[in-house]
């Protein structure tokens, strides 16, 4: 198995917000993450990135044991986060901000080339790889959050809400861009609130629910996403 999530346990305090997750994803596919607010959606991408120890349970990355690795060493093995809300280097640029994407990394020729295959897809930011970030627009930093995920290099992405507060034409950019860095090779996680470009992009739906996976189902399965729309929504 690509990942294999056992039994995960996550607290905050005396707070249980993940209470035995378990998940099997296969290598290729864009699976999409649902849950209520508060249901412990990023809590768990912070669990497989090694940003947060889970207090029980396993995560296997590629049939290595990862969960008790750190946060950098999981980046090597090939795991990247764009994490929710716009998490840039806001007083770099937007050239440098791709640099720490990479900064695990010495192939320096290679970082070249994927920056440059990385700005391909984001036009908008090739022209603007000299300004600082935090001029950027809201739309063009939660591009930048994407771009700088790749630089790492990854075969598993998480995407935490990368179209969250974006218009209509920029959500379908996104959708797009998911589409193609998925063609690429690269295996994608989902979080989306935004059920028409969740659902529109899923091989696998999961929801999250009561701090346990409740519900997997197949994207093209239409049934069974409606199954799964409707325990999320809650209807
Ligand atoms: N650092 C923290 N300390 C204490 N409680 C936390 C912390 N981070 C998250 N929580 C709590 O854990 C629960 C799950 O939070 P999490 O951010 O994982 O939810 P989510 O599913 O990503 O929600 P959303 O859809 O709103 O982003 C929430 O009740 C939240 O208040
Ligand atoms: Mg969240």
């Amino acid at each position: 198995m690509f990942l294999s999530i056992k039994n995960l346990h996550v607290n905050y305090e005396s707070l249980e917000v993940l209470k035995g997750v378990s998940l099997d994803i296969e290598k290729g596919d864009i699976n999409v993450l649902l849950g209520a607010n508060g249901s412990g959606k990023s809590t768990m991408f912070k669990a497989i990135s090694g940003i947060l120890r889970p207090a029980k349970g396993e995560i296997f990355f590629q049939d290595t044991k990862i969960n008790k690795l750190q946060a950098h060493a999981i980046v090597k093995k090939g795991i990247a986060q764009a994490p929710e809300g716009k998490r840039l280097f806001i007083d770099m640029t937007v050239e440098e901000n791709l640099e720490m994407g990479a900064y695990l990394r010495t192939d320096k020729r290679e970082i070249e080339a994927d920056r440059e295959d990385i700005m391909d897809r984001f036009p908008v930011l090739r022209k603007k790889l000299k300004v600082i970030s935090g001029n950027l627009s809201g739309g063009e930093q939660q591009m930048l959050v994407i771009a700088r995920s790749l630089m790492s290099k990854p075969q598993l992405l998480l995407l935490d809400e990368p179209a969250q507060g974006l218009s209509p034409v920029l959500v379908d950019e996104v959708a797009d861009i998911i589409t193609g860095i998925n063609q690429s090779g690269i295996t994608i996680i989902l979080i989306e609130h935004n059920l028409r470009l969740g659902l529109g992009l899923a091989h696998w739906v999961f929801v999250l629910e009561s701090g346990v996976i409740a519900t997997k189902a197949k994207g093209t399965d239409m049934s069974e996403v409606e199954y799964a729309k409707k325990i999320y929504l809650g209807g």
